[in-house]
């Protein structure tokens, strides 16, 4: 009885685990599936999903380490001892449980794994990540030599290796002219005589520069290109891993353009376990509202292109700018770098404007993969003026390249604001004259028409609530611009892009009035939000309204209404409806179900369309016809969630006030 009862529990247990294998293969097909599929996926549902495929949004690739309170021995001491067979393939390292305390203390050296690092080989395998038409493409022989360019500043023995042994090893050998390092004022006594002696005896001639003092990321970069022969110049970040068949879709494309600047794909390498993890190769770069780099899902020209050819590089409007290859003589000629720049930040994104506004293009090639260590500490967060390094260099960027943009980025960004007088861009602007560039508004409305920045055809400012209990004659002087409006314009008989388009116009010629009326009681008020962010990747999320701040204190209420009807933020977020299910019957709208507004990564979707009722004040989704709606609003709450409802003329919570802001 016990055996048969046992073995029973056996057959169960076999059962059990045989459908959970089955279902999890299932799903990672079906995830695959997706993933493969997705560009081709129109469908507005599925579409919607694609806020969760997210690389990591810090390319902190050059940070100082902090605070690191080790003795130096520790600091000094390189430990790298493989163990065979760990973390090949790009497979996970497992740290044995009694290595966990040892482990965490290494992790404060790096902010990585270090531990996990050492015990794999600097020659370790990767799975070939591409996609099959990329595997299946052949490149010609006399293809461009590259000398592949590697800044450090203290990085790990194993980490700094593998990067240059992942180029060794899966380069064709006749395209490597010369790998240089320079390092940029390293003080761990491993990376002195013994890296010296270590490089001597690769197969691909390598140098070592040293920097004597800490010059930066730009600095030393550029001592790297003036050093170098090769007739591609191909940067690399210390801690990298070159995967199968990178180089020579990068040295084709700069062959066949020598102004195209591109890029690989940049894998995940992550910094807890060594793994390497395939990225999505359809997101292209941009920055946000505080000029920091971003990665955001494709344009929908580019998305199309890629349909026809997966295996075609793409252009995008910024890089991350730690992995490329440009041609050398076209690198010198456009500008190099600006050398005012210091350390890290900013650089990536001087290059793009530059590169695009005076006739070049950056790219990415889908078919070129690099792994990056990512790590999780934020650059922005450095104590000892991190901070003003990058606010220094990213207002030289909006001085030089942004036009009346500058303005903008200097209204909200108050640090880079105060130290705005004592810069001086002289040679900087001299280039883009010398070069007869184009204006950053080309820039916008050609290479990233996307984009959800403020223009002169788009509204810019706040959505406030009016409060109801307390309404004011300047809420009634507001009603009475508009209802003029309404009356010369003949709304009904409008398409929504025709109405937004007048209704623009005519705001941004009132600025000033409408501001008078508001300005000074502005806390009267309830401001749409842009979500909290819990983490430095892009937030999204519910929807609140809460006091308004004065004007020029937080981008967080700030919006872009584009003429199309698209209320857009910071962060490529829109506003779009979730449908928060309270019946089981999914098919029919049920009339406890409850709409909540909220903000997500921009799309085509068609629930992300608005339009604004100018004799009611309300703003209407414009596929649903529902009304954004403020909930109950008591004192004792700070903010307020929003929801999408019928409409109702008489209904309070349903009155927006359109207060636009001047930005340049
Ligand atoms: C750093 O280590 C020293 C000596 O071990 C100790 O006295 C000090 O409190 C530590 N500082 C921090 C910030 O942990
Ligand atoms: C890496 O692999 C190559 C080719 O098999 C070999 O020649 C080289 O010695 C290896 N390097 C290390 C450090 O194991
Ligand atoms: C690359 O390294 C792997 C693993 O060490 C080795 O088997 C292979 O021969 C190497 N290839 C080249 C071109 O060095
Ligand atoms: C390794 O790290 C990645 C990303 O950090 C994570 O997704 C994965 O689950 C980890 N793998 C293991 C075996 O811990
Ligand atoms: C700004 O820099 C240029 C070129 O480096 C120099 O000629 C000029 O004197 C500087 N201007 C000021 C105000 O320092
Ligand atoms: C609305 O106005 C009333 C009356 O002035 C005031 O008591 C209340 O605090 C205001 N509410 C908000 C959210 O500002
Ligand atoms: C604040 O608002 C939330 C949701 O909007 C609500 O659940 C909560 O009861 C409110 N709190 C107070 C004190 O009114």
């Amino acid at each position: 009885m016990r055996y048969f009862l046992k073995c029973r529990f056996r057959k169960f247990y076999f059962v059990l685990v045989t459908i959970t294998l089955i279902s999890c293969s299932v799903i990672f097909y079906l995830s695959k599936f997706t993933l493969d599929k997705i560009i081709e996926l129109q469908d507005s549902n599925r579409y919607a999903r694609r806020g969760r495929f997210r690389i990591p949004q810090i390319v902190g690739h050059y940070m100082p380490i902090v605070s690191a309170n080790v003795s130096s021995d520790f600091l000094n001491s390189n430990n790298y001892s493989p163990i065979p067979g760990e973390g090949e393939k790009g497979n996970p390292v497992v740290v044995p449980s009694k290595d966990l305390l040892i482990m965490q203390q290494l992790f404060q050296i790096n902010r990585f794994n270090l531990l996990a690092s050492d015990r794999v080989s600097v020659n370790r395998t990767l799975q070939d990540v591409r996609n099959h038409v990329c595997k299946t493409k052949t490149y010609e022989q006399d293809l461009p030599k590259t000398s592949i360019i590697i800044v450090f500043h203290n990085e790990a023995w194993s980490v700094l290796l593998r990067t240059i042994w992942s180029v060794i090893n899966r380069s064709r050998p006749d395209l490597i002219q010369e790998i240089l390092l320079i390092d940029d004022a390293s003080t761990r006594s491993f990376l002195m005589q013994q890296l010296d002696d270590y490089v001597s005896k690769l197969s691909v001639p390598t140098k070592v520069y040293r920097l004597k003092e800490r010059l930066g990321l730009v600095s030393a970069r550029l001592l790297g290109a003036r050093k170098a022969t090769g007739e591609v110049l191909t940067f690399l970040d210390a801690h990298c891993e070159c995967n199968t068949g990178w180089l020579e879709p990068l040295l084709k494309r700069v062959k066949d353009n020598p102004n195209v600047v591109i890029c690989p794909v940049i894998d995940i390498i992550s910094d807890d376990n060594f793994s390497y993890i395939k990225s999505f190769d359809f997101h292209w770069g941009a920055f946000n509202w505080e000029l920091h780099f971003r990665w955001f899902m494709l344009g929908d020209e580019e998305l199309k292109k890629r349909q026809k050819d997966v295996s075609a590089p793409f252009k995008t409007p910024a890089f991350a700018g730690g992995l490329f290859s440009i041609n050398r003589n076209y690198f010198f000629e456009i500008g190099s770098y600006d050398q005012e720049m210091k350390i890290w930040g900013g650089d990536n994104i001087e290059m793009s404007l530059r590169i695009w506004q005076c006739g070049g293009q950056i790219e990415i090639s889908p078919c070129s993969h690099v792994g990056h260590l990512f790590r999780k500490s934020s650059p922005y967060t450095f104590p000892g003026g991190v901070n003003e390094i990058l606010n220094r260099n990213l207002a030289r960027v909006a001085d030089v390249w942004m036009d009346q943009w500058k303005e903008f980025y200097y209204k909200f960004n108050h640090n880079s604001n105060a130290i705005r007088s004592t810069l001086n861009v002289t040679d900087r602007v001299a280039l883009r004259q010398k070069f007869q560039c184009k204006s950053f508004n080309w820039y916008l409305e050609n290479i990233w028409k996307e984009n959800f920045f403020p223009s002169k055809n788009r509204f810019f400012g706040k959505i406030q609530m009016a409060n109801i209990s307390n309404i004011g004659p300047e809420y009634r002087k507001y009603y009475d611009i508009i209802q003029e409006f309404s009356r010369v314009i003949h709304f009904q008989e409008q398409s929504i892009d025709e109405k937004w388009n007048k209704l623009i116009k005519y705001f941004n010629k009132r600025i000033p009035a409408i501001n008078d009326l508001f300005q000074f009681n502005s806390n009267e008020y309830l401001c749409l939000q842009k979500p909290k962010s819990s983490n430095v990747a892009t937030p999204y999320g519910q929807t609140y309204i809460k006091k308004c701040l004065k004007v020029y204190d937080s981008l967080d209420e700030m919006f872009v209404i584009t003429v199309d009807g698209k209320i857009m933020t910071n962060e490529n977020l829109c506003l779009d409806s979730f449908k928060l299910q309270t019946s089981d019957d999914s098919s029919e709208k049920d009339k406890d179900d409850v709409y909540y507004a909220k903000m997500v990564t921009c799309s085509t979707k068609s629930t992300q369309y608005f339009v604004y009722n100018t004799n009611t004040l309300q703003l209407l989704q414009a596929n649903t016809g529902m009304c954004l709606q403020g909930t109950d609003i008591s004192a004792e709450n700070e903010s307020f969630k929003i929801i999408l409802a019928d409409c109702s003329e008489n209904n309070k919570y349903q009155k927006w006030i359109l207060f636009p802001v001047e930005w340049h």
